[in-house]
């Protein structure tokens, strides 16, 4: 059985207060020159959290955002529009939860012409127990796996990334989690198959979505990247973020994790430096495949380097889409 790195909430949240008082390498690096003036910046999970406070730095530094979600939509826009005295700011729907929305969501960015220069892949979700999609799917499984290979097919497909060989080409920057260090080999008997799990299974869970996210991630940077960098696919864990990531949990234990949270976590907008620093400081123009855990540079778990893992990993997520995506033919086809 695949299991992740914690099976307890408090265990997870103490590895994040650990987190808080690490050092951080680079903390110095992010610089008011890092602009991103001519960039057009989609991030998913905008609505709230880190994704919210990585909308208002990108707008701040002049870039052109699309904030991707499901909810709070315009109102969470129009915040974004305030805080960072920009109008180059706009919402659009994207549910995770279900593969039409993801088609629809990229249809509307080639309808209207969008390229995208940094995608921010940001969306998660912790649930505190499984819960079935319309798709037949594991909730947590689709939104913070399965839909971000999806989403990345279909925008490399439909030419919305640029990919080539000069300083300028687009960036993917996936959010993850250090939580992914030390999760289980993958286990491909439940890969894609919805059973009944509670609150233990559904911490494990999280941090093993993760490392299937960086096995993906690093198969997505090998295959596209295997001749010259022609796209950086990088990853970065923004460490503890007070955020809304524990609303599902159940009310005694989210005003416990809560209290935690408001305590010693980050908020969002201090969490979003390194991401900003990532996307957008020389230092990592050009490069893929690097990992940053806040500001420190790091190699993930070794797992997520074994091309054979990655290459099953790929083969059997396309088989599942091409098995439960009525449209799958524009991208596989
Ligand atoms: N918080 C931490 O301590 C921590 C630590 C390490 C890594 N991270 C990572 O940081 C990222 C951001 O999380 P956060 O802490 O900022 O949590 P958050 O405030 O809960 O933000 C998560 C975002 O994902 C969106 N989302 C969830 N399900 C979705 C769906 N079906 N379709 C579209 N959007 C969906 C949420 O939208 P709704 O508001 O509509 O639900 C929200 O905008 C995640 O990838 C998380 O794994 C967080």
């Amino acid at each position: 059985m695949a299991e992740g790195r914690f099976t307890n909430p408090v265990t997870a949240t103490l590895a994040g207060v650990k987190d808080f008082f690490a050092r951080q390498e680079l903390a110095s690096k992010l610089s008011d020159e890092d602009r991103a003036d001519g960039l057009t910046i989609l991030i998913t999970g905008a609505n709230s959290g880190l994704g919210f406070a990585l909308a208002v730095a990108f707008a701040k530094r002049g870039g052109k955002v699309i904030m991707a979600g499901r909810s709070k939509i315009p109102e969470a826009g129009e915040r974004v529009k305030k805080k960072a005295a920009s109008e180059k700011v706009e919402m659009r729907y994207l549910d995770l939860c279900n593969i039409g929305s993801v088609h629809k969501f990229v249809q509307s960015l080639v309808r209207d012409g969008i390229m995208i220069d940094i995608c921010i892949l940001n969306a998660a979700t912790a649930l505190p127990g499984s819960r079935m999609t319309g798709a037949g799917q594991d909730e947590m499984f689709q939104v913070n796996y399965l839909s971000n290979v999806l989403l990345t097919q279909l925008l490399l497909k439909k030419s919305l990334l640029k990919l080539q060989d000069s300083a300028d080409h687009s960036e993917i920057l996936f959010i993850s989690s250090d939580s992914h260090q030390g999760a289980s080999y993958i286990d491909y008997d439940e890969f894609g198959q919805y059973f009944d799990y509670g609150v233990s299974k559904a911490i494990s869970n999280y941090s093993y979505f993760k490392l299937l996210l960086n096995t993906y991630a690093t198969e997505l940077s090998r295959r596209i990247n295997h001749l010259s960098v022609k796209l950086g696919v990088n990853l970065i864990c923004p460490g503890p973020v007070h955020s809304n990531i524990v609303k599902e949990a159940p009310w005694l234990l989210r005003m416990i994790l809560k209290g935690i949270f408001w305590m010693v976590f980050k908020s969002p907008a201090k969490a979003a430096r390194p991401v900003v620093y990532m996307a957008l400081s020389p230092d990592y123009a050009g490069t893929t495949n690097e990992y940053l855990h806040m500001f420190n540079p790091k190699k993930m778990d070794p797992k997520v380097y074994e091309s054979q893992e990655g290459k099953k990993l790929w083969s059997r997520s396309m088989e599942l889409l091409k098995k439960i995506d009525p449209e799958y033919e524009a991208y596989l086809g």
